[in-house]
Parts: structure tokens; sequence; C-alpha cells
């Protein structure tokens, strides 16, 4: 027990700063499941700002009509720039990031679509600031002079960034060394591969006279790995087949596809 709280001990945690109008969203989704066991572990770190603790007016104001006219309103810079300015201890951040330096990502629908590469490559970092858009929209000072990167969780309009934000947290926690119990769990994702995931079952063998394949109740391991590899082959063909364009497809693979398209033009 004591060499793995030292094994934890000597990886940071990576850091996650929040910044929301609505911090109590966050806590219920953290204290859950795996995130919760990554944070009590030391794994990860998540800090959430309330950017209405950086407003100086009597009523906290952090919100404004647009110039020009036209609804909603619009969050005001003053606040977000102060807020992500004091607590990364930077007075201008730049506006273009450094191979290293923390990312400060907006989440907003304008965003590029996030998706597990991304995820991927933001796991690499050891700190990483949020910014959750409420409202119409944000200044565009701070999209132009604050933020290094904006991601989008689809191709829909939330009320939000908040929501976003927590997917962020999870999909990129998840792949942090020891966060899943499985240390092959993150490898084997649907997507990690470049392809979806083959099929699961459990017990019990047969359910409503549904029955669990054969092959997998065999107990020859190259078998169920040909098996699986062939399912997730042709899950990806049949549900997302611009996914086998970027794949990485073995001799065998191709070899497996190209027979499905002869036995298809029989
Ligand atoms: N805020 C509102 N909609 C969003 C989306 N689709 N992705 C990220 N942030 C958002």
């Amino acid at each position: 027990m004591l060499l793995i709280y030292f094994l934890y001990a000597r990886i940071p945690a990576m850091q996650f700063e929040v910044f929301t109008l609505l911090p109590e969203v966050f806590p219920s989704y953290l204290d859950t499941s795996i995130l919760k066991k990554a944070r009590e572990r030391g794994l990860i770190q998540v800090n959430v700002h309330n950017i209405r603790d950086y407003t100086h007016d009597k009523h906290h104001t952090t919100d404004d009509t647009p110039y020009g006219g036209g609804g909603g309103m619009v969050m005001k810079p003053e606040p977000v720039f102060e807020a992500i300015e004091t607590v990364l201890g930077i007075a201008s951040p730049p506006s273009t990031p450094e191979p290293d330096s923390t990312p400060i990502i907006l989440l907003t629908p304008q965003g590029r679509v996030f998706n597990q590469s991304i995820a991927k490559e933001l796991s690499q970092h050891k700190r990483i600031v949020l910014l959750c858009g409420r409202y119409e929209g944000i200044d565009e000072r701070i999209r132009e002079n604050l933020v290094t990167d904006q991601i989008s969780i689809g191709d829909y309009v939330l009320t939000g960034g908040e929501i976003p934000a927590l997917i962020l947290i999870d999909a990129v926690s998840r792949l942090l060394p020891n966060v899943l119990g499985d240390p092959t769990g993150a490898e084997d994702d649907s997507h990690a591969m470049g392809l979806l995931e083959y099929p699961h079952y459990t017990r019990p063998p047969e359910f409503r006279g549904n029955k669990v394949p054969d092959v997998l109740l065999s107990g020859d391991h190259k078998k169920i790995d040909k098996w699986r590899r062939e399912q997730a082959l042709l899950r990806t063909l049949h549900k997302r087949p611009e996914m086998l364009e970027t794949a990485e497809l073995t001799k065998e693979d191709k070899k497996f596809l190209a027979g499905l398209k002869q036995d298809e033009n029989k």
C-alpha cells in the first residue's frame, strides 16, 4: 500500500483549471466513480473558479448587452481576463500557444471538434485551462487575446460550456497513467485504435435465448483476438466507414476487408 502511495506521489497530478459562472455544476460528477478515485489518488486535480469572484462592482456583473444591438447578453472581458491571469499568475498571456505552455481552451461550438486524438494530445499537458462560455457569447477580445485553443464537443449548441468541460476532463483523465484500473483499458478503447470497439459479453452464457458467441467461451485466446479484431473491423465498416481511411490496418485486416467486399459483390 505504502509502495503504491509513493509511486503515485512521484507523478504530479494533471491540473484542470475550470473557469465558469456555474461552479455548482461540477462537484457531483467529479465526486463520482473513476474521476473521484483519480482525484483522491492525486492523479488529477480539478480547480473550479467562479468568474463572478473576479468582478468589482456592487452587482458582480459578468455580462452586458452587445454593442451594435441585437438580442442576448455577452460575457464581459474584464472578469474573465482577471480570473485566468490571477490563477495562472501571468500579466498578459500569449495569444499563440508555446509547445509546453498551458493551453487556455474556450469551450465553444466554433472550436475544432473534440475527438480521441485531441484528448490524447491534451493528456500530454501538465495543466489545462478550460473556459466555459455562457449567455449568447463572449466578448471577441477574450477569444482573440486570451484563449489559445477552442474546442467544440459536436455540431449542436448547448446553453454553456460546462458539460463540454466535464466531457473533456473525463476523456483526458482516463488516458492518464493509473487512472483506469485495467492498464490496457484506454488502449483497447473504441477509437483508440482508430476503429469502433468489438462487442462485449459477460455472464450468463445465454440470456432470453440469446447466446454468447462460442468463440468467447472457447478459451482459445488467439482465436478470440482474431474474432474481436474482425468484429471491430466489421462494425467500423458498417457504422463509420470513413474511419477505415485513417485507421492503422495490418495486412490481415486489409485481407479481411477485401474478402468482405468480394462476398458483397457475389
Ligand atoms: N458551448 C455551447 N455549445 C457547445 C458545444 N457544442 N461545444 C462546446 N462548447 C459549447
